[in-house]
Order: structure tokens, then C-alpha cells, then sequence
């Protein structure tokens, strides 16, 4: 794309802090220079279930430049869950080390700090635990019998389900499987932390600060307003980073104890173990129609795990509730309590596995009913959210596929699966369908302006992040474009819990609520000057005269935007459609994915280059979801034996090619003033299930496990021919 200098918003300019990232400049969590830090080094445990019946610290004591050891022996006292399986929520507390119980292989049990990392990793190795080991509940099938509801999700029913099944010409009853998958930022996690008289001051790559420092302070059981957070740059985070780890805690706490600023850094490893990750879910899907292609019946019901002493459930299924027009639907989740870590958000948590199998079960009744699974989508739009009872704000789902069709070239692909061929190769298309959940929530924010030899800068200020979405560049644009002023002339403040709050980098809220609360400031700003001057509201005048002939070189205004009552009254989505190539080698089981098209509806798109690198990130972590990405589980211990990249595996540039990405011309100003939906989730929404479609058009074969290996391929019978 070639760069336009311009300013407002719309325009696809550069990252405004991409020359301070190429160069090595802009600093992350464990880059500052601190004085005095010294390092923590967390150690693991090597049981999935039981306690400690000693642990021996003397030895790594005794060792050059360790400063302390930290076990349950002589931790002090952190508050406590409120009952006994608390939902793993945002601003959920961290305790460490407050008592001998082991709930999951890896769990922090001790932390050792010392001069130097060196030293404090060697330490770690010599202390001596002995465990009263029990069998660690480690098999979802084995334990479905202790499966429950999650606390704050009711089960979800609309019509009657077995009606809409008798009344059904067609039926497909299917399971879908997707594995535990770790987010693996590139930027490992990491905290500097320095206790003093009383208050932390921390340099930690958090998503939402207002809610890390709410877990932090309640964790310590301080005042939230003695807690700072300062995360200028993140690399990285896709929900991995919403919630405060154990390894910021252990650091805080060890500052504490010893008087000095400490340093620690989870390892990649510890990445696996310490940091949370997506679930393994099992969807029970059950869908009738009519021979037209009519839904009468759709029920998602989903299985996962969670932790022993914490509750997380992947909201698979509400992808089911809204995406289609169907009067009889159930949706349920349950949970089952395993010694493994507790899961938690992993990018677009529920659609990204729920459209997995929703979509993958709509190809599956398409294909039923003999009829393109473009048209199957188009009989049943809804421009009502019939899970919410609410209309959408805005859905252009038909136009995402109708627009796909013709950039993808849909009309070459046979219905019939593996009639399409080039020599050994099959070649299949397959379509989906995304939506994702684009909130909008209250921001603030401060712009300061200055006046100097006729020219006005602008500093604006919040608690905002950027996890390598954007967030400097589209608040630069729009402070530009609220002004009036050149984009150089707009420096953005953000990732500090000082600032004025924002609900942080989550949940696709990120750039709508950010962008608004800048605008609201900026707009503040004109309209207190343009009232010191008793000039009329919608008076045209630049901001350098208002500021001239307020004689004024620098002004403050603070602004707040939230949703309208509009808002309220309708389901704000953003809306997309994907289309997959794939060439199956019919003896090898190897696939290739050749093309894919990607054509969304987010509404007004900020920054079109920014927005566009959402999108390929999102599509090639949905590819990663198909082509490679599970964590697996030793089956006797319960600890991860994907411990490592080496062994983990995700796509690289060889894996994905000519991607296109469209994004349909739209202001959603329902869901905000500025028209502006999400699509940092979006993008990977429903990936799966266009690949996965794919591979049935070439092969005949119905993969409905993640991911595809060339072994599973190669194994798998082909339905195709049961017709
Ligand atoms: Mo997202 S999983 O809310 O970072």
C-alpha cells in the first residue's frame, strides 16, 4: 500500500510509532531501566494435584546474590476469592503461594529473586519439594459426570427445539472438536515492579489497566489508587494479557518484601504454563430445515473444562443465538473441573471456535439439501437479533457474501466434492459466514493543546493500549480530524493507569471506544473556547484563531463518550464473509491453502492499512486454528508436552498466500457517533470453518476435529458418497 501523508481519519497512513518500533526504540514491559532491580525467577510445580509436605530453600539461599526465597511458608497473607469457584473475570484476584494445595502441573510454588536472573534461575533449581501426590483429574470424558453450569451463563432456549427437529425435511446432528490453544504473544510477559511506602508502581504489558490495577490492589488488599501501570508498547496479547497473571504478583510481592524494584519475565515455556490459554471445546451441534433451506431448529450445546478452583467458560454459543433466522434454538454450556490451569480469553473467544462449528454444521446441511451454502445463508438473514430480541444496528452479511462471490470467483466451484482436480491435487472452495460482538463503552480522555508561532500541537491522554493494533495511529487521525490540525502535530499518550480511563484493548471495543473519547475531548475543547468568546456552536472557526483570540497558548479539556440510548436498544455486530481455496494432494493428505477472501462490515474503517493488518493477522490465526495449532496434554501427568515454538506450531508466511481483503463502504452510527465497529476479532471468526468447508468440497471428507493433519485427512472416510 503506498503511504499518503494525510491526517484524518479514513486515510491509510503509517504507524505513527512504527519508525520507534523498527528501530528498537519504543519500549516494552521488561526494557526500562530501573535502579537497583534485581530478578525473580518463578518455580513450577511438577504435580498436577496434591500439596507440598516439605519444601527445602536452604541451599538456594545459600547461593551468591540470592536475596529470598518466597514459598507458602513465608508469604504474607492476599485476599481471598469470595467463594469457592469464582468466575475468572478481568479484575479477578491473583493470589500466590497462601497455601501447600497443588491445582495444576506448573502452578507457581515458589519464587526466587536474586541480583541477577542468572543467579536467580540457578537458585531455583535447588530447592527440594516433596508432594502427597493424588491422581490428577485430567480427561474431560473421563470427569463429564462433574460437569456444570458456569455461574453467570442461564441456558439459552427460544421456541420449541424438538418441534423444530420433527418439522425438519432435513437434519444434521453432528459433534465438532477444537483442541486447547495458547496465544503465545511475541513479547513474553513480563513485569517490573517497585513497592514503595505503600504503593506499586509497575511497568507490566497489561490489556486493560483500569481492571489490572482493580485485581492488583484487591489481590494486596490496597487502595486501587496505590497501584500505577505503565505499558506504553505491548507486543502482542490476543486476551492472554486481559487478566492479571500470578508472575506480576509474585514480582509485587517480592518487591515488597525486599525493598527493591524486581524484575521478572515469564519464559516461553512458562508461557505454556502460567498465562492462560483457549480451551478444548466440544460442540453438539443440531440443526433442521425445510427443503427450501429453512431453519426450524438450531441447538449448540458445548463441553469444556475449566479449573479446579476457578471458572471459565468459551461462550461458544452465541454465534447461535444471532447469526441466523430460526424460531426453535437452544443454546448450553457446561464445565468441566480439571487439574489444569484455568483457560481464559484467547482472540475472539466463542465465535472463533463457535462459528467453527456452526459454520462447518451449515455447509454440512447445504450440502444435505443439495443447494449452495451461499444461498443457505442468504434464506436465513435476519435483520433481528432474535437471541437478544433486539434489531442490529447494522448487518450486511448478504452483501459480504454477494461482494465475495464475485472478488472469489465462487461461481467455478462444483458442488460435487473431489470432481474438481489438477493432476494429484483436489481442489475445493468453501465459504462461511463471521460475526462478532462490537461493543462500545465509556472512554475518557484529555487533550492538551498548544499554541506556538501560529501552529497548534495536541498531546491527548488515556489509559489506552496498543497491543500492535493501531491504537496511537487511528487516536492520532482522529485528534487530527476533531481539530483540524496535521496529524505530525498530535502526540498520543497512552498506557498509563493515570490517564483517563478507558475499558482498555478487548473484546474488538478497543478503537471505537478509544477513537470517541478523543473525539469527545477535542470536541470539548472547541466548544470551551468557542464559549469564552461567547462565539455560537456551529460557528466555523480554526483552532489556532480560537486559541489566538482567547489569548491563550495552552488549553485542557477532558471529554467522556458512551453509548446512546440507541446503542442500547439494538445488537451492535460487525459482519464478515471468508472464502477458502484449498489443493488437497489426494494420496499424502498434505494440504495447501491457495486463496483466501476475506470481505468485511465494521463500519467506518479508520485506517485502512491498520485495519487490514487486523484482518491477515486474524485470518492466519484461523488458519493456524485448521492447519496446526494444539496444545496437547501428557496424558498421566497433566502437564503440557507442546512446550516450546519448536513443538507448537502456527502458520508462517509459506503457509498463507493471496489473501484479499475488502471492507464494505459503512458508518454504523447507531453504534457510535463516528461510525466505527471492531475487527480485531472478527478477522479470525469463522476461518476454520471456510477452510474446513474446503477441504470437504475437494475430498468428500467432513473434518470436524482441529486441527487437519495430514494424518486425519489421509484416515478420514469420505461422506460425500452417502448421498
Ligand atoms: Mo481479546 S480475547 O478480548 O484480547
Amino acid at each position: 500500500m503506498k503511504t499518503v501523508k494525510a491526517s484524518g481519519i479514513g486515510n491509510p497512513i503509517d504507524r505513527v510509532e512504527g519508525h520507534l518500533k523498527v528501530t528498537g526504540r519504543a519500549k516494552y514491559a521488561s526494557e526500562f531501566s530501573v535502579k537497583n532491580l534485581v530478578y525473580a525467577q518463578g518455580v513450577n510445580s511438577t504435580i498436577a494435584k496434591g500439596r507440598i509436605t516439605s519444601i527445602d530453600t536452604s541451599e538456594a539461599e545459600k547461593q551468591k546474590g540470592v536475596l529470598k526465597v518466597i514459598t507458602y511458608k513465608n508469604a504474607e497473607k492476599q485476599g481471598t476469592f469470595d467463594k469457592e469457584m469464582p468466575s475468572f473475570g478481568l479484575t479477578t484476584i491473583a493470589p500466590v503461594f497462601q497455601s501447600r494445595e497443588v491445582f495444576y502441573y506448573g502452578q507457581y510454588i515458589a519464587c526466587v529473586v536474586a541480583e541477577t536472573l542468572e543467579q536467580a534461575q540457578y537458585a531455583s533449581r535447588l530447592i527440594k519439594v516433596t508432594y502427597e501426590e493424588e491422581i490428577p483429574d485430567i480427561h474431560l470424558e473421563k470427569n463429564k459426570d462433574k460437569a456444570y453450569k458456569p455461574d453467570d451463563q442461564a441456558d439459552y432456549s427460544r421456541g420449541d427445539m424438538k418441534a423444530g427437529m420433527q418439522e425438519a425435511d432435513v437434519t444434521v446432528e453432528q459433534t465438532y472438536t477444537t483442541p486447547n490453544e495458547h496465544q503465545h504473544p511475541m513479547e513474553l510477559h513480563a513485569a517490573i515492579v517497585s513497592w514503595k511506602n505503600g504503593k506499586v508502581k509497575m511497568y507490566a504489558n497489561q490489556q486493560i489497566l483500569e481492571q489490572a490495577t482493580t485485581a492488583i490492589a484487591d489481590t494486596f488488599m490496597i487502595p486501587k489508587e496505590n497501584v500505577q501501570i505503565i505499558t506504553p508498547y505491548i507486543g502482542g496479547g490476543f486476551g492472554s494479557k486481559l487478566r492479571v497473571q500470578r508472575h506480576v504478583i509474585m514480582a509485587t510481592m517480592a518487591s515488597k518484601m525486599i525493598g527493591r524494584p524486581v524484575q521478572i519475565t515469564v519464559t516461553r515455556q512458562q508461557m505454556f504454563t502460567n498465562t492462560t490459554y483457549r480451551q478444548f471445546d466440544e460442540q453438539r451441534m443440531r440443526l433442521g430445515a425445510k427443503n427450501d433451506g429453512s431453519l426450524t431448529a438450531l441447538a449448540h450445546h458445548t463441553t469444556s473444562h475449566t479449573a479446579k478452583n476457578l471458572q471459565y467458560y468459551e461462550a461458544c454459543g452465541t454465534v447461535s443465538k444471532m447469526l441466523y433466522k430460526t424460531p426453535n434454538n437452544e443454546v448450553t454450556h457446561r464445565l468441566v473441573p480439571l487439574n489444569m490451569q484455568c483457560p481464559a480469553s484467547m482472540r475472539a473467544p466463542g465465535e472463533a471456535t463457535g462459528s467453527f462449528a456452526l459454520e462447518s454444521a451449515m455447509d454440512e446441511l447445504a450440502w444435505k439439501l443439495k443447494m449452495d451454502p451461499i444461498e443457505l445463508r442468504i434464506k436465513n438473514d435476519t435483520q433481528i437479533d432474535l437471541g437478544a430480541d433486539k434489531p442490529f444496528s447494522s448487518r450486511l452479511l448478504i452483501e459480504c457474501l454477494r461482494i465475495g462471490v464475485d472478488k472469489f470467483g465462487w461461481e467455478k466451484r462444483k458442488m460435487e466434492p473431489g470432481t474438481n482436480k489438477d493432476g494429484n491435487w483436489l481442489i475445493g472452495y468453501g465459504v462461511s459466514a463471521a460475526s462478532r460482538r462490537a461493543p462500545y463503552m465509556k472512554t475518557s480522555a484529555k487533550v492538551i493543546l498548544k499554541l506556538k508561532e501560529g501552529t497548534v500541537n495536541a498531546n491527548v491522554q488515556m489509559d489506552a493500549t496498543d497491543i500492535g493494533t493501531g491504537t496511537y495511529t487511528i487516536v492520532a487521525q482522529t485528534v487530527s480530524e476533531y481539530l483540524g490540525i496535521p496529524v505530525e502535530n498530535v502526540k498520543v499518550e497512552i498506557g498509563d493507569s493515570e490517564f483517563p480511563v478507558t475499558p482498555g484493548s478487548g473484546g474488538s471495543w478497543g478503537a471505537a471506544s478509544y477513537c470517541n473519547g478523543a473525539r469527545k475531548a477535542c470536541e470539548n475543547a472547541i466548544a470551551e473556547l468557542k464559549k469564552k468568546q461567547n462565539m455560537a456552536e456551529d460557528e466555523e472557526v480554526a483552532i489556532v484563531d480560537l486559541l489566538e483570540r482567547n489569548n491563550l497558548s495552552t488549553f485542557e479539556a477532558e471529554g467522556t463518550a458512551e453509548p446512546s440510548e440507541e446503542y442500547k436498544k439494538h445488537s451492535v455486530f460487525s459482519f464478515g464473509a471468508n472464502f477458502t481455496e484449498v489443493w488437497v494432494d489426494k494420496d499424502t493428505g498434505m494440504y495447501r491453502i491457495k486463496r483466501m477472501v476475506n470481505v468485511g462490515s465494521a463500519g467506518k474503517i479508520l485506517n485502512p492499512k491498520t485495519a487490514y493488518g487486523q484482518i491477515i493477522g486474524g485470518l492466519t490465526m484461523g488458519a493456524g486454528m485448521v492447519i496446526a495449532e494444539q496444545t496437547k496434554v501428557e496424558p498421566n501427568y497433566g502437564n503440557f508436552i507442546t512446550r516450546t515454538l519448536a513443538d507448537y506450531h502456527v502458520p508462517v508466511n509459506l503457509d498463507m498466500a493471496n489473501i484479499e481483503v475488502v471492507f464494505l463502504p459503512e458508518e454504523d452510527k447507531i453504534a457510535n457517533e463516528m461510525g466505527v465497529k471492531g475487527i480485531g476479532e472478527l478477522g479470525i471468526t469463522s476461518v476454520a470453518a471456510s477452510i474446513a468447508n474446503a477441504i470437504f468440497n475437494a475430498t468428500g471428507k467432513r473434518m470436524r476435529d482441529l486441527p487437519i493433519t495430514p494424518e486425519k485427512l489421509i484416515a478420514a472416510e469420505i461422506e460425500s458418497d452417502v448421498m
